[in-house]
């Protein structure tokens, strides 16, 4: 795995998280730009809050079908780029506590994430499109901008105060305004006194801790995390998109993530009444059920030296190489590449024991069914004597 801060250990290990997108959006389930797509004038927008008492908001099953999934942190939508703030901010009325729900969110969930020994993380929208210094920026309106940015701060601020020790600040919305417009580096210098073990991402306009791409898988040198919705694109309430991921799907980009020293944050867009779609956290539950059995190639795992791409992927944990075979190939495989000794095979779900073959470069694994016992992933464990190192390829010779 790669070296990082200590403060970041847990992050790197726990490798999956839970992304929510909740809000007023959430009431006409078109997703969370719906404000922005539709036009909808800001008074409009805001009586949206009337009707926003989520009845069935409970928290704790949220960490529940989260740690159902085998995830091990948490991203809420603290406030979204509508401005719309699920805590009792001092800066704004516009909040869930001030209006009909009458509820600080953020607070339960906080709550409930802590009871649970769950990772808490908070998103935050940099820019709020209420606000018409958002748009006329500091150039044009240099007063209203101050003004606004002093407003993000106060916000932050608040976010890391009022709920004791947050892991996670994930930040969006910098844009189209440079970090200098936004000071991030004095918000993150405050951040940091607060919350001197928290984690960073990018979205501030500074580098701070970790990469986010999104939509994507895409490596990188520093600490990343791709984060994707479980349909199309959408990442607040939208049942008018049909094309959810599979438990496969998604297992698999997990696997990309992690065989790339990644992180896979994976959004789930709650309904206007709190609660989670059935068909989200079915799709969940089963990524969870992969997991309780191959979670040993996941969780503190990292690259491979030697990828198998005729296979799938390769993980990695101190001496054991995970080959995810997601391509099987019947009775036999030849896993190729690898350097050490090769003192053990066996198939992670149930433990059994293979038989091998080491000839130079390659290794036959036999013994295997000649279908895929797991069609989403059958990992097979390989155990090295020391960390995986790769040897140079022979078939030329
Ligand atoms: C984008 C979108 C936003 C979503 C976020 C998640 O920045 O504007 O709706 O919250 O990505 O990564």
């Amino acid at each position: 795995m790669e070296t990082v801060p200590e403060r970041m250990k847990w992050w790197v290990e726990a490798r999956f998280g839970m992304f929510i997108h909740w809000g007023l959006y959430s009431i006409l389930g078109r997703g969370e730009w719906v404000m922005h797509c539709e036009r909808i004038p800001k008074g409009e927008y805001a009586l949206l809050a009337k009707k926003f008492r989520p009845r069935r908001f409970d928290a704790r099953n949220w960490v529940k079908l989260a740690k159902d999934a085998g995830m091990r942190y948490m991203v809420l939508t603290t406030r979204h780029h509508d401005g719309f703030c699920l805590w009792d901010s001092e800066v704004s009325d516009f909040t869930s506590a001030k209006t009909a729900a009458k509820r600080d969110f953020v607070a339960e969930y906080v709550e409930a994430c802590r009871r649970a020994g769950m990772r808490i993380g908070f998103y935050y929208s940099l820019l709020d499109w209420r606000w018409p210094a958002y748009w006329n920026g500091p150039e044009k309106d240099p007063k209203g901008w101050e003004e606004f940015r002093e407003y993000v701060h106060a916000q932050v601020r608040e976010l890391m105060t009022k709920y004791g020790k947050i892991d996670i600040l994930w930040y969006d919305g910098a844009w189209p305004h440079s970090p200098e417009a936004w000071r991030s580096d004095q918000l993150n210098a405050m951040v940091r006194s607060l919350q001197p073990e928290i984690i960073i991402n990018n979205r501030s306009g500074l580098p701070e801790d970790l990469d986010t791409p999104e939509q994507h898988i895409q490596g990188s040198s520093r600490p990343w995390e791709a984060c994707m919705t479980i349909d199309d694109l959408w990442w607040g309430y939208h049942p008018g998109d049909p094309n959810l991921k599979s438990p496969m799907q998604l297992v698999r980009n997990l696997v990309r993530c992690v065989a790339g020293n990644g992180n896979f944050l994976l959004n789930v867009g709650p309904m206007p009444d709190g609660t989670i779609p059935a068909a989200q956290a079915t799709r969940l539950r089963a990524v969870g059920r992969w997991l309780r059995a191959n979670g040993e190639s996941i969780y503190g795992a990292g690259s491979a030296p030697f990828g198998q791409a005729h296979l799938g992927q390769v993980t990695a944990k101190g001496n054991i190489a995970y080959v995810h075979v997601m391509f099987w190939p019947g009775r036999e495989m030849c896993v190729a590449g690898i350097k050490n000794k090769v003192l053990g095979a066996r198939m992670l779900a149930t433990g059994k024991k293979l038989p091998f073959e080491q000839k130079r470069d390659r290794l036959f694994v036999r013994g295997l069914p000649s279908k895929a016992p797991d069609p989403i992933d059958t990992v097979v464990a390989i155990e090295l004597e020391g960390r995986p190192e790769v040897a140079p390829a022979s078939f030329w010779e």
